[in-house]
């Protein structure tokens, strides 16, 4: 017989403070926190027994939040939309119900795929996927490759970058360019910095803790940071409805499609809401993904090597079209093996809509359930040395699609996925092609959760002529990154 929510295993509640004591515990290094809790308590845990909190959703009632490790749980949680509901990334941080005009704006936010269920989430998926289909990556792979070349040709050989925050910026003007049409986001550094602004506080403890929307306070500043995106992201769709049916960026595909009934599928809100998810979902995973596998090939000569030799032999000189990509296997393989060992979304939740059971608990509706790319992807009955950085593993394994999920799989799987798997070798190949980065020795590598894993003090590195001097920097790395990666630099001889 399963057993109730309350004997799931896992922290007690602190003295006063209750469950808040131990979520503010976990704030500075969730990851290792759980990969702690993991060892003690199995693989259903909960860190909030007879608590009450809603980490990532809102919702009425008080139910418990759980972890659940393994890929069974995988399966059930991304098989079962109907089940475990997909929430608003920023629900928690308004009342539930009734929201008052000016926090309204964070409903709207919020109202992106991420945000629906059901049926409006399966219809609005499938208006939006055309954008991602195979003929539109070939016009999206011209424009990457032109934007890209445009951010590497002002570097300067000997100067030193934050590549996590040109990465931000190239991706960003990618998602803007082949999602929006827009040729150059104006101002995009600006607009960046601001999404930037807003995830961080949507994710600090100021904000997360003292919803009170008094000025001075840091909830405050993130609500009137919500309308000043909402009127750019406003703006920019205004400024840009497609004039032509030719056009199948996300954008015109939402202002042109249509219902049942001829009335337009989206409302204005929902433009907006999908528009913001599309820019901050877009560009901040693919440019958290980039800026890990720029550090991981400057701590891995070896492998570095051997990728120069292949975009030597593939690439030569010659401008990166869509072909090119399929002929570079380790590239491939470097980036799945990214992927798997910085996943930029580590973790995930689901709400349950219907009484089940999970692991021979009964969960009642309303429990969120988290579950983790970060610790399925360090399981070492999928994974040999699962710590370590080795494209080599992708010759010979072959994961199934919950065993291996940095996308996420079924139904509320990655939308950008295509772009994104398209965008990041693409970049990678052409700043090759060209330079060699070498890791700086300020460099403070401590990974961040917020609501992607990042680089919490971004990543130096110093641009380098292609000299094949893969040796130089490697080693002494500062900062947290050894509680998560095993790093062996194994040098070339
Ligand atoms: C390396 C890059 C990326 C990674 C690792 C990534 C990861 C993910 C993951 C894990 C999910 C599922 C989250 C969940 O299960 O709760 C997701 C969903 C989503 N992603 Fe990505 N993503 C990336 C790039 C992109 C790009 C480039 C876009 C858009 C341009 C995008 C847009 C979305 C959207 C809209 C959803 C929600 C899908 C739905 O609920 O139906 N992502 N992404």
């Amino acid at each position: 017989m399963a057993k109730e929510i309350k004997d799931v295993p896992g922290l007690e509640p602190k003295p006063i403070i209750g469950w808040l004591g131990n979520v503010a515990g976990m704030f500075s290094d969730p990851l290792t926190a759980l990969t702690d809790l993991h060892q003690k308590y199995g693989d259903v845990l909960t860190i909030s027994r007879g608590g009450n909190p809603h980490l990532f959703f809102a919702g009425p009632g008080k139910h418990h939040t759980l972890f659940v490790f393994g890929s069974q749980y995988n399966h059930q949680l991304m098989s079962n939309s109907d089940v475990f509901h997909s929430g608003s990334i920023l629900s928690t941080l308004f009342p539930y119900g009734e929201v008052d005009t000016r926090r309204r704006v964070l409903q709207k936010l919020s109202i992106g795929l991420f945000g629906l269920n059901g049926e409006t989430h399966r219809r609005q998926r499938r208006l939006i996927m055309p954008a991602f289909h195979k003929q539109r990556l070939n016009v999206y792979c011209d424009d990457i490759v032109r934007i890209t070349n445009q951010k590497i040709n002002n570097w300067k050989v000997g100067e030193q970058i934050d590549i996590w925050r040109e990465m931000m910026n190239l991706t960003l003007q990618i998602v803007a360019q082949c999602l929006f049409g827009l040729n150059a986001l104006k101002e995009s550094q600006a607009f960046g910095e601001l999404i930037q602004t807003w995830i961080k506080l949507a994710v600090s403890p100021g904000v997360l803790l003292f919803q009170s929307d008094i000025p001075g306070l840091p909830y405050h500043r993130f609500v009137n940071i919500s309308h000043e995106l909402d009127s750019i992201v406003r703006n920019i769709i205004n400024q840009n409805r497609p004039t032509s049916d030719e056009n199948v960026d996300v954008l015109s595909l939402m202002i042109s499609a249509k219902d049942e009934d001829g009335n337009s599928a989206f409302t204005d809100d929902e433009i907006v809401g999908h528009s913001a998810i599309f820019f901050t979902a877009g560009h901040e995973t693919s440019s958290n993904a980039l800026a890990w596998t720029f550090f991981l090939l400057s701590q891995h000569p070896h492998v570095m090597e051997k990728l120069r030799l292949e975009i030597d032999r593939v690439l030569g000189s010659a401008s990166l079209n869509i072909d090119h990509l399929k002929q570079m296997p380790y590239l491939d393989a470097i980036v799945k093996e990214s992927l798997r060992l910085m996943p930029p979304a580590p973790l995930s939740a689901r709400m349950v809509a219907e009484p089940v059971d999970v692991g021979g608990y009964e969960l009642p509706v309303g429990t969120e359930v988290v579950f983790s790319a970060f610790h399925t992807h360090r399981d070492s009955s999928i994974y040999e040395n699962p710590h370590q950085f080795i494209p080599e593993r992708w010759e010979t394994i072959n994961p199934t699609a919950y065993e291996y999920i940095p996308f996420s799989t079924g139904i509320r799987s990655c939308v950008g996925m295509p772009l994104a798997l398209m965008e990041i070798p693409i970049i990678l190949a052409m700043v090759f092609q060209k330079f060699r980065l070498e890791l700086s020795s300020s460099a403070n590598v401590i990974p961040h959760i917020g609501l992607t894993m990042s680089p919490k003090h971004g990543m130096p590195m110093m641009i380098q002529p292609k000299d094949g001097n893969y040796n130089a920097g490697v080693g002494n790395v500062k900062g947290t990154i050894h509680k998560y990666i095993d790093l062996k630099p194994k040098l070339l001889s």
